[in-house]
C-alpha cells in the first residue's frame, strides 16, 4: 500500500481562510476585532521565530496582534503583573506565554495566572480538567490540529484503536483525551512501554509525539493505518541539515493508508489552530455562537 499524504500545509491554509472569513463577519456585524497577545521572555532563537510567525499570521487573518517582549531576567512579579493587565484588557481575547520560560520563572504558576477563558494554549489547569471531563474548554493547538486532520480524513473515528506515543502535557495527554472524546479506544505509550512495536502494530491511528528522530520504523505500522507525526527534529544527514519526524517516513509510507509528512504535516496546523482558538475565545466572551468546524 502506498499512503495518501495528508497535506497539513494546505489544510492549515483552509483553516486560516475559515478564520479570516469569520473575523471579517465579526467586524462587520458586531464591530469586534479578535485580539491575541503573545508574551515572550528572553531571546531563545526558536521561540523568536515562532512568535514572529504567530504575529504575522494573526494579522493576516484580520485579528489584532499584541507582542510583549520581555527581558530574560524579568521578575515573576513583573510577568504576573503583565498577565493580570492582559486578563483585564477587553481588546485581548487570547493570551499565549511562549514556553519554555527562563529557569527562574515558575511555569505552572505563570500559566495558571492566565484567565482560563483567554488561555488559547489550553494549558491552564482548569482547561486541562474541563477537557478531561468532556466539558467545553480551550484545547491545546497541536492536538486540536491533529484531530481536525483525522476527522477530515476519516469522518467518524468511533471505535478505532488509537495509540499515542508520548505522554507530554502539551501533546500526548490532551491528544489521548480528544481521541477518547471521539470514541476511539486509546492507548498512551511512552519510553517505558513494554513491547512498543506490538502495541503500535495494533493501532488504526498512530500519533507519534516523542521528539526522537525517526524512532518509529515502518514495520511497526499496521497495513492501512493512519499515521500522524507530531515530531519536528533537526538532524544532520549527508552533511546537510534536515527536518525529520518521529516516524521513519519512507518505510511508514509503504504500509500506512495515510500519513502526515515532516515538514508540511502537523507543524502548520498548530498556528492555524491558535488562530481558531482565539476566534473561539472571542466568540464565547461576547456570547456569540462558536465558529463551526474549528473546535473540538
Ligand atoms: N513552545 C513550543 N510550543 C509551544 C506552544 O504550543 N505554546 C506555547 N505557549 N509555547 C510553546
Amino acid at each position: 500500500m502506498v499512503a495518501q499524504v495528508i497535506d497539513g500545509k494546505a489544510f492549515a491554509a483552509k483553516v486560516r481562510a475559515q478564520v479570516a472569513d469569520q473575523v471579517a463577519k465579526l467586524k462587520e456585524e458586531n464591530g469586534i476585532t479578535p485580539g491575541l497577545a503573545v508574551v515572550l521572555v528572553g531571546e531563545d532563537p526558536a521561540s523568536q521565530v515562532y512568535v514572529r510567525s504567530k504575529g504575522k499570521q494573526t494579522v493576516e487573518v484580520g485579528m489584532n496582534s499584541y507582542e510583549h517582549k520581555l527581558d530574560v531576567d524579568t521578575s515573576e512579579e513583573d510577568l504576573l503583573a503583565l498577565i493580570d493587565k492582559l486578563n483585564n484588557d477587553p481588546a485581548v481575547h487570547g493570551i499565549l506565554v511562549q514556553l519554555p520560560l527562563p529557569k527562574h520563572l515558575n511555569e505552572d504558576l505563570v500559566i495558571n495566572s492566565i484567565d482560563p477563558a483567554k488561555d488559547v494554549d489550553g494549558f491552564h489547569i482548569s482547561n486541562v480538567g474541563l477537557l478531561g471531563t468532556g466539558q467545553k474548554s480551550m484545547v491545546p493547538c497541536t492536538p486540536l490540529g491533529c484531530l481536525m486532520m483525522l476527522r477530515d480524513y476519516h469522518g467518524s473515528l468511533s471505535g478505532m484503536d488509537a495509540v499515542v506515543i508520548g505522554r507530554s502535557n502539551i501533546v500526548g495527554k490532551p491528544m489521548a483525551q480528544l481521541l477518547l472524546g471521539d470514541s476511539c479506544t486509546v492507548t498512551i505509550a511512552h519510553s517505558r512501554t513494554k513491547d512498543l512495536p506490538d502495541v503500535v502494530r495494533r493501532a488504526d491511528i498512530v500519533v507519534a509525539a516523542v521528539g526522537r528522530p525517526e524512532m518509529v520504523p515502518g514495520d511497526w505500522i499496521k497495513e492501512g493505518a493512519t499515521v500522524i507525526d507530531v515530531g519536528i527534529n533537526r538532524i544532520e544527514r549527508d552533511g546537510k541539515n534536515k527536518l525529520v519526524g518521529d516516524v521513519d517516513y519512507a518505510s511508514a509510507a509503504e504500509r500506512a493508508g495515510a500519513i502526515t509528512p515532516v515538514p508540511g504535516g502537523v507543524g502548520p496546523m498548530t498556528i492555524a489552530c491558535l488562530l481558531a482558538n482565539t476566534l473561539t475565545a472571542c466568540c464565547r466572551s461576547n456570547g456569540l455562537p462558536e465558529p463551526e468546524g474549528l473546535t473540538a
